[in-house]
């Protein structure tokens, strides 16, 4: 069997991880972009000068982590965190333009912080992504740097919160509440978009498989919550209480009010055009997805 090769930018991380693995079960052989490249992945400075070999699909994943906490939200990091995302999706989006033997689709995973966040407006993948804020532009920018030329077809995810045991909110937050300190972010009505790590990479694969998939989708499981009702399910499924909320004025104090927003600032998003296409989702609703991934040991 020929094993078709799938690029992934920032395969190394919490999604891209999962998404090697779910790829290499089948007949693709993934090669990653990493700032330390090894036998199984190449450097950024090779996608910059444009060779990105023969590759039936290729995946943007790449982006310093926003929420690291150890790291202040000064002007030096927020460069980072934009420019490894517009820089990393214009290289790959170059050398794509650039290839003589081009993939068949550039598949892009931004956030729906595309979408202003609000408690009252609501989004599907034909809203306008109007918002002023940091994280608003941010989108705007990492998106128009996805441009590729046909017949090359672009698929771009704006991903809720991807929930999984080993990366992004759910290990941040799973020793505060199995140790029963866990509660609502701020007011707990923010709604709070989501999407299983297995759904999300099943989505990407969905969208490298099926050809008449293109454009924007939005990664988010189809039923919509607030923080208060993820933080129920969450603690439901560790069988923990979880009644000490993180008022909004500690967090914007600890984080910075512009990284905060993130928690304590929500959209109302459904995944319209991905229904519209018939993808199936495996965790449909917030109670089974905490039962997946709200316990103390990872799988692995
Ligand atoms: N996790 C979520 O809840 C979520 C939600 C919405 C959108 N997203 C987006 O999905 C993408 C992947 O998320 P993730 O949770 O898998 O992130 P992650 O675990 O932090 O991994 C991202 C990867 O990006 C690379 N990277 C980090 N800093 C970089 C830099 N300064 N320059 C170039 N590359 C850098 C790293 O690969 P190397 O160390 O190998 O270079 C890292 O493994 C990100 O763009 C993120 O914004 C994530």
């Amino acid at each position: 069997m020929a094993f078709k090769k799938i690029l992934i930018g920032g395969g190394t991380g919490f999604i891209g991880q999962h998404l090697g693995e779910m790829l290499s079960k089948t007949n693709y052989r993934v090669v990653n972009v990493s700032r330390m490249p090894s036998a199984n992945a190449i450097s950024w400075t090779a996608v910059e000068s444009g060779s990105i070999g023969h590759a039936h699909a290729v995946v943007n994943l790449a982006g310093q982590q926003t929420m690291d906490f150890t790291r202040r939200w000064t002007a030096g990091f927020k460069q980072n965190v934009r420019n490894s995302r517009v820089f990393t999706t214009k290289s790959l989006a170059a050398a794509i333009n650039k290839s003589n033997d081009k993939p068949k689709v550039f598949v892009v995973v931004t956030g729906v912080g595309a979408y202003e966040p609000s408690e009252t407006k609501k989004y599907n993948e034909s809203s306008p992504s109007t918002g002023k804020d940091f994280f608003s532009r941010l989108c705007v920018e990492w998106e128009a740097a996805a441009k590729v030329d046909p017949p090359v077809r672009l698929v771009i995810i704006r991903s809720g919160v991807v929930l999984g045991r080993d990366g992004g909110m759910v290990k941040n937050m799973i020793l505060p509440f199995f140790f029963g300190l866990g509660g609502p972010l701020g007011s707990g009505k923010q709604y709070l978009p989501w999407i299983h790590v297995e759904d999300l990479c099943r989505l990407i694969t969905f969208a490298i498989e099926n050809d008449e998939v293109n454009g924007i989708l939005n990664g988010v499981a189809p039923q919509v919550i607030t923080n208060g009702e993820f933080t129920q399910a969450f603690a439901k499924a560790l069988s923990r209480p979880a009644f000490l909320p993180a008022p909004e004025f500690v967090l914007n104090l600890l984080l910075n009010e512009e990284r905060a927003m993130l928690m304590t600032k929500g959209q109302h998003v459904t995944p319209k055009r991905v229904l519209d296409y018939g993808f199936k989702y495996k965790y449909d609703n917030i109670d089974a997805a905490c039962k997946e991934c709200a316990h103390l040991f990872p799988n692995k």
